[in-house]
């Protein structure tokens, strides 16, 4: 539970105090700590003690006020409160802080989304199914603005639990999560929080024509299902934003099968399917006044007698053929095809596709930004300014057509890879061909949406990225702040 009150520190159990290395905390023990240069305020930093009525002060660093970004300030958070944590309190407070170029709103919700997210643990497995959720109360902030906050800090909630959702499932595992309880697990959250969910089967897909998806999907034991949840948050309006989710509950790259070592997190593979659905939860759940389609088109890319094989030559639902050099390049077959279905079934004026696609952006980028292809200026801009809002980090890659030889067929239309070289951009750029005119988005997470190893605030496995963006970039506040 979380609140905000006009109290001081001291009422409480424990009290995290935000401390700037650069700015004075107005508060005396942070001036002794700073001048024995205990605790100073730096970014990381964590300093706990006990007051002289045995309740505890948890002083937590900001480092620089101008250097300061959003996710620093969660990150405090999750660190102040992990601390809290440890040491079994239940009643605590949180100071509220000016924070360069964030808004009190901006403020109140990257608390509350610290909070929220600060202990989540993926533990079902251990036995464990104890959460800790202390009641945290926000001190200090503007009066004048306490019902905005009220209302941030349910927003900020709703938001969380969707960045919840999307970790949970890319932590399941690919025995109990498969196409059909992927599908399950879309229903009820659409049961749950207010959106419909219509799931397709294999024969229902094989009359859309959907024949790359089907191709990849084949050689499993486990049954393809097209996904599709509409939230139609706004009656007055026939605007529609469509999202895809790449949907490999899990991926051994087929005959062009992954090394062992490489294939052991391919439970993630689904990482984009997970995000659109924990959108889908975050929309509805805050009653968005916008109407949005989401698909995953989901399946699993196994070895059998009946798998596709490299050089095979597959159709697809937009009529374009394609050649099968490599069938670890899977997520692209199964993504044109959703692509081409919220298009011409869903009538979606714009498309945002969100996909584990290539190791390649792993090399380019790293961990902590998204690679982004798109055909659009104007719709990349939106996207940067929801990530400014959610936190996230993208980059642009190049949509230039000088890449397009690279997977021009030589036996069919397209060829699904270009090769090693560019490999984020042909990989984004081949689901490009399939947009038709519209707007479009390519979010490459094969490097955002898993952590390997984990951090001092987010656990290893699923990070729930980028819920936060696909939510902000839907709703498109008027607020022009971080
Ligand atoms: N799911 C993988 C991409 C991936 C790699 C996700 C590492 C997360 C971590 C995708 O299906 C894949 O195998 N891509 C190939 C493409 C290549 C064959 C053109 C890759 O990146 O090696
Ligand atoms: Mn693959
Ligand atoms: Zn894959």
């Amino acid at each position: 539970m979380m609140q905000v009150k006009d109290l001081t520190v001291g009422s409480f159990e424990g009290a995290i105090t935000l401390v700037y290395e650069d700015k004075p905390a107005n508060n005396e023990t942070v001036d002794i700590l700073k001048s024995k240069k205990v605790f100073e305020g730096k970014s990381g930093q964590v300093f706990y003690k006990t007051t002289n009525d045995l309740n505890y002060e948890i002083f937590v660093g900001l480092g620089k006020y101008e250097e300061l970004e959003r996710t620093d300030l969660v990150n405090a958070v999750i660190r102040g409160i992990k601390q809290a944590e440890k040491l079994k309190i239940n009643e605590l407070s949180i100071n509220f802080i000016k924070a360069n170029g964030l808004c009190t709103g901006g403020v109140t919700k990257s608390i509350a989304q610290g909070v929220k997210l600060a202990s989540y643990k993926f533990d079902k497995y251990k036995g464990n199914n104890e959460v800790y959720t202390p009641n945290v109360t926000i001190i200090g902030g503007p009066k004048e603005k306490f019902d905005k906050m009220r209302a941030k800090i349910e927003e900020a909630s709703n938001v969380a639990d969707g960045i919840i959702l999307a970790r949970d499932l890319v932590n399941e595992p690919a025995n109990i999560l498969y196409p059909e309880t992927l599908a399950e697990r879309a229903v009820e959250a659409g049961k749950e929080s207010g959106f419909e969910v219509e799931v397709f089967d294999e024969k229902q897909i094989e009359a859309l024509g959907m024949k790359a998806f089907l191709e990849v999907a084949k050689g499993s034991v486990h049954k393809p299902r097209l996904i599709v949840m509409r939230y139609m948050g706004n009656e007055n309006s026939d605007e529609r934003v469509g999202l895809v989710g790449k949907g490999l509950t899990f991926d051994t790259g087929g005959y062009s099968l992954k090394p062992s070592t490489s294939m052991d997190t391919m439970k993630s593979d689904m990482g984009g399917a997970a995000a659109v659905i924990g959108t889908m939860q975050a929309l509805a759940k805050n009653k968005v006044e916008k109407n949005v389609v989401a698909v995953v088109a989901a399946c699993e890319n196994a070895i059998s007698g009946g798998s596709y094989k490299p050089g095979d030559i597959i159709g697809s639902m937009a009529g374009k053929t394609i050649e099968v050099l490599n069938t670890d390049a899977e997520g692209r077959l199964t993504l044109v095809d959703a692509v081409t279905y919220i298009i011409e079934k869903e009538k979606v004026d714009k498309v945002v596709d969100v996909a584990t696609l290539t190791g390649a952006v792993l090399v380019a980028l790293g961990t902590e930004v998204t690679g982004v292809v798109s055909n659009n200026d104007e719709f990349y801009d939106e996207l940067i300014v929801a990530a400014r809002r959610s936190g996230e980090k993208f980059w642009r890659l190049p949509n230039d057509k000088c890449y397009k030889k690279l997977y021009k067929g030589d036996f069919a239309d397209l060829k699904n890879t270009g090769g090693r070289y560019g490999g984020s951009i042909t990989a984004g750029m081949f689901i490009g061909e399939f947009v038709q005119d519209k707007p479009w988005l390519h979010l490459d997470i094969a490097g955002t949406s898993w952590s390997d190893s984990g951090n001092d605030t987010t656990p290893k496995g699923g990070t729930g990225a980028p819920v936060a963006t696909l939510y902000e970039l839907v709703v498109k506040h008027e607020c022009k702040h971080k």
